[in-house]
């Protein structure tokens, strides 16, 4: 055991001082303005980070399909390119490479033609975005002035008409923003019990000469269902050959454009699908990086009308760009690239598998408890959605069993489904990587647990929220 000396301090501290930072007397700060005074970077950190010690934990974060934990060298890979601009190319060549490479992964994963052919040119092209929404936002763009040049080649020139883009009432609010932004008709087609997205018949009933395009969403964010794409596809070829009218799909793989190629890689719809003109997805939903990328293919020039291109100088040469947005992180292309190169196909399967057959287990202990009905268990996206069987006799709600389920610190979203069918309240289950078999043994456990003290007290218990506030998860 080491001796310690007494050291003198009657002349001054000793050269380290402790920072008694709970202790310090620090003046107060206002919340709302900038203070007029600096203070100590520990301070500042500590107490910005113990405030936000309330939020909830984004590992028991079910409600959302983003990327909650990545591997620590990943995280190493992002902290070392934070202060890298992906839209400064000339200066950062090589993160434009690696998002050139990642463009080029993706294309091949969905099947973009490689040579010229009957369908294409074979010249896929796309590019990285902040996310899906962004993405999602670029592929209405290019339909868009896809339907404008239609109409003026057939002469019809810039007419009082409104264009509109037909999708299932079940769509993302990216694409009601899209509708609104640019002044598109969103044509929605409601859900009705028993049809919970958007199917082949009821798209082509709903396009005429004035559709941009028919969106069909890999992973329904309701609950997860792959819509038919192929199906609607083969509805639009039918509708081409009876009336003329030539609809392009743009494919929302946001979740699917990354679980889909790996777990169903014999369900057709991709590129392999002539009429799919553009397919976007999120890098940080199940392509496994933090939030802050999305991707856009285009299945060949003719997809993407040249005059939304913006062309920069690079590296002395001609740098063609399409993008909302300036500047964006370089970080997470660089991690989306890591991930494809440390997991390989086979790691993004196993990763998409594990998370399927967890999502599965859940679905199934779910179903066997009693008081829940499946609205969809995994088999798409890892992915399930339950609700009360009987929701009037049960005495309380699926709001009810979101809030004691946060209680223990699992965050659940109970939500109404949109138009024609609000009177339907679930629960929906996002399974991601990092949600082990364990961590959904102990969820399974807790819900059994609140399911006996909620039916053991039927006249149902206070609300924790107020009824307004009850739809907080709005994803
Ligand atoms: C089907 C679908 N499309 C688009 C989006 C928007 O994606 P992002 O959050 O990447 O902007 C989401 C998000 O959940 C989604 O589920």
């Amino acid at each position: 055991m080491p001796l310690h000396a007494k050291v003198d301090e009657t002349h001054g501290p000793a050269e380290l001082s402790v920072n008694p930072l709970y202790c310090m007397d620090l003046p107060a700060v206002p919340e709302h303005q900038i203070p007029a005074q600096p203070m100590q970077p520990d301070a500042a950190l500590a107490l910005i980070r113990d405030e936000l010690i309330l939020d909830g934990n984004a590992r028991l974060n079910l409600a959302t399909f983003v990327t909650t934990w990545m591997e620590p060298q990943a995280e190493e890979l992002m902290r070392h390119c934070f202060s890298k601009n992906m839209i400064d190319k000339d200066e950062y060549p090589q993160t434009a490479e690696l998002e050139h490479r990642c463009v080029n992964i993706l294309a091949h994963l969905w099947h973009a033609p490689s040579a010229a052919s009957e369908h294409s040119t074979g010249s896929a092209t796309g590019c990285s975005t902040t996310g899906s929404s962004e993405a999602c936002m670029l592929g209405g763009l290019a339909l868009l002035w896809r339907w404008r040049a239609r109409r003026q080649a057939a002469g019809h020139g810039d007419g009082p008409e409104q264009p509109n883009l037909v999708m299932g009432a079940n769509v993302q609010v990216c694409w009601e923003k899209f509708c609104r932004y640019w002044q598109v008709e969103p044509r929605l087609v409601p859900m009705e019990p028993g049809r919970l997205h958007l199917t082949a018949p009821e798209a082509a009933a709903h396009c005429d000469e004035n559709t941009i395009g028919v969106v069909a969403i890999l992973g329904s964010t309701m609950d997860g269902s792959y819509e038919p794409v192929a199906e609607i596809a083969s509805a639009l070829d039918d509708l081409q050959d009876k009336t003329g009218l030539d609809i392009p799909v743009h494919v929302d793989g946001a979740s699917g454009g990354f679980v889909a190629p790996f777990l169903a890689p014999d369900l057709e719809w991709d590129f392999r699908l002539p009429r799919v003109a553009s397919i976007n997805t999120s890098g940080h939903k199940f392509g496994l990086v933090y939030p802050g990328v999305g991707w856009i293919i285009w299945r060949d020039e003719a997809a993407l009308p040249d005059d939304l291109i913006f062309r920069v100088n690079y590296l002395g040469g001609d740098m063609p760009t399409f993008a909302l947005n300036f500047s964006r992180p370089g970080a997470q292309v660089a991690a989306q690239y890591y991930n494809f190169l440390r997991l390989g196909f086979e790691g993004y399967r196993q990763v998409q598998q594990t998370c399927q057959d967890v999502a599965k287990y859940l679905a199934a202990e779910i179903a066997d408890m009693g008081p829940f009905e499946l609205l969809s268990d995994g088999s798409d996206l890892p992915v399930l959605a339950f609700r009360l069987r009987n929701p009037e006799e049960s005495g309380y709600t699926v709001f009810d069993v979101s809030e004691r389920l946060r209680q223990r610190g699992w965050l659940v979203p109970a939500y109404t489904f949109p138009e024609n069918m609000q009177d339907v309240a679930v629960l929906r289950i996002v399974v991601r990587n990092g949600f082990s078999q364990d961590m959904a043994g102990l969820l399974v456990h807790d819900l059994r647990t609140q399911v006996v003290a909620l039916e053991a007290a039927p006249q149902a218990p206070v609300p924790l929220l107020p009824e307004g506030q009850r739809e907080a998860f709005a994803h």
